[in-house]
């Protein structure tokens, strides 16, 4: 493996046996995402973009195949050291924001460095400040959850998963869950940032707008991933 690659996948499959028949939602699926990379996953709801991202981070456990990390197979490793190689090198944007709501956004935003136990609380206090400031809310450092508006606080989630200065950054329909305007603006603050920092992205998004900005296009179909071009995404 090149070591310019932040994630590398080998014949990832991934089959759900719990209903009545077997479900093979990903099927031998190989790539590479090289640094700084920005790739976008398209696919209709349910055809396993959510569980392909999950497996590559090795938050569920594939059926078959490996997962590199920046270099680290994650087949081998326990439940602790996955957490401890996601928190190095991976941040996630979720549909729902998933921020702790009695914490404020700083404290929201500092709490992936606050983790690692070789970060102060006030190195983890200004990092934080420095990221939310990049996504433009420095006026809103000390609010709550649930004192700011859906793109706000989508926003903060953005920030917290960049402030570990992460390898790559998996968002899982980051707009999904915003109005069309607001989503507008989180897009435009994705596509600024990833081309700001030297973080590779992997953006799952029915939002064609924010995917034919990324520098390719995956389709999920049928468990297998196909390379599509903006026309063809654009014409669907
Ligand atoms: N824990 C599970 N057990 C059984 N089937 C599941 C589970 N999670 C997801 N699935 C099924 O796998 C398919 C893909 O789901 P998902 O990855 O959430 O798709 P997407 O994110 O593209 O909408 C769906 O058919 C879903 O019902
Ligand atoms: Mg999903």
């Amino acid at each position: 493996m090149s070591n310019d690659s932040v994630l590398e996948c080998r014949g990832l499959s991934k089959v759900y046996r719990e209903g009545p028949e077997d479900v093979e939602v990903i099927q031998n699926v190989s790539f590479t995402i090289g640094r700084s990379e920005r790739i976008a996953i398209v696919g209709s709801s349910g055809s396993g973009k959510t569980t392909l991202l999950n497996l590559l981070a090795g938050l569920d456990t594939a059926s078959g195949g490996e997962v590199k990390i920046c270099g680290v197979s994650i087949n081998d490793l326990n439940d602790r050291e996955k957490s401890a190689l996601r928190n190095r090198h991976l941040g996630f944007v979720y549909q729902f924001h998933h921020l702790l709501p009695e914490f404020t956004a700083r404290e929201n935003v500092a709490m992936p460095l606050l983790l690692r136990r070789d970060v102060s609380v006030l190195d983890a206090g200004s990092q934080a400040e420095h990221f939310l400031t990049l996504v433009g809310l420095e006026s809103r450092m000390n609010h709550k959850p649930s004192e700011l508006s859906g793109g706000e606080r989508q926003r903060v989630a953005i920030a917290r998963a960049l402030v570990t200065e992460p390898d790559l950054v998996l968002l899982d329909e980051p707009t999904g869950n915003l109005d069309q305007h607001t989503a507008e603006m989180v897009q435009d603050l994705i596509m600024d940032l990833s081309q700001r920092i030297q973080t590779s992205f992997i953006v799952v998004t029915h939002d064609l707008v924010l995917a034919t900005k990324m520098e390719r296009i995956w389709r999920l179909q049928e468990g297998c991933l196909v390379e599509e071009s903006d026309d063809a995404a654009l014409e669907r």
